[in-house]
C-alpha cells in the first residue's frame, strides 16, 4: 500500500465477549497487516443516550461530537453489525443517528452527511445463527448509502460464531478467513482508486 489508509473499525455491540468485536478484531489484524493504519472504535467508550431531540436542543452530547470528528477523519470504515431480530442493533441506529444529527450553530457539523460521505466502507456480521447476521446487512446497507457511503459489494456473515473462534481469536475456518479478507481487501482496494 502506497499511502496508509486511515481505517476506523468498530462492532455494533458492547457486549464484553461480542463475536462481532471479535471478528472485528481479527479483521483490523488483517488490514494491518495489509498497510492500513487501524483505529479500533469502542462504542461501550461513549456516553451517548437514547436520541431526543429535546435533548439535543439543549446541546449536542459530547460523545456525539468526538463520534463526529473520529468518523470523519476516517476515510475508509469497517462495520461488524450483529442481527438483533432480523436487523442491525439500537446501538448502531442510536450512534448513526447522533452522528447524523446536523448540530445547530456550529457551521463546522452543519450537514448531517459530512461525517459520512463518500466513506468506503466494508460491512460483515457474526451470529451463534446459521445466516451469520446476514440480515443485519441487508439493512445496514441502505441506510449507509442514503448517507452517501461507498459500501462496498463484498460482504462477509459468519455464522455459528460462538464455535468459529480459537483461543487466540482467530478464524479457525479457511473458509471463514477467506470471506472476512476479501471484505478487508475489497475496502483497502477501493480506498487506495476513491480516496484523494
Ligand atoms: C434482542 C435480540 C434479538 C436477536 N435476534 C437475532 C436474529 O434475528 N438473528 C440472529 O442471528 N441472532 C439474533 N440474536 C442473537 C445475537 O446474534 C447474539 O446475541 C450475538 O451474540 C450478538 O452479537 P455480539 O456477540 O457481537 O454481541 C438476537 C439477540 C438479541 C439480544
Amino acid at each position: 500500500m502506497s499511502t496508509p489508509l486511515n481505517l476506523l473499525v468498530f462492532a455494533g455491540s458492547t457486549r464484553g465477549k461480542s463475536f462481532n468485536r471479535q471478528l472485528a478484531t481479527a479483521a483490523a489484524a488483517h488490514a494491518g497487516r495489509a498497510g492500513a493504519r487501524v483505529t479500533h472504535l469502542e462504542l461501550a467508550d461513549f456516553d451517548l443516550p437514547l436520541y431526543n431531540a429535546d435533548l439535543e436542543a439543549r446541546g449536542t452530547p459530547a460523545a456525539a461530537i468526538r463520534l463526529k470528528e473520529l468518523f470523519h477523519a476516517h476515510p475508509a470504515w469497517l462495520i461488524a453489525s450483529p442481527e438483533y431480530n432480523g436487523s442491525y442493533t439500537g446501538l448502531l441506529k442510536n450512534t448513526i443517528d447522533w452522528v447524523s444529527s446536523p448540530v445547530k450553530g456550529d457551521p463546522l457539523w452543519s450537514s448531517g452527511t459530512k461525517p459520512f460521505a463518500g466513506k468506503v466502507v466494508g460491512l460483515m456480521s457474526a451470529s451463534p445463527g446459521a445466516m451469520g447476521g446476514l440480515r443485519s446487512l441487508s439493512h445496514l446497507t441502505p441506510l449507509l448509502l442514503n448517507l452517501k457511503c461507498w459500501v462496498a459489494p463484498e460482504q462477509f456473515a459468519l455464522s455459528r460464531a460462538g464455535e468459529a473462534f480459537d483461543p487466540d481469536g482467530q478464524l479457525s475456518s479457511e473458509a471463514a478467513r477467506k470471506g472476512l479478507h476479501s471484505v478487508v481487501d475489497q475496502v483497502l482496494w477501493a480506498g487506495q482508486r476513491l480516496l484523494p
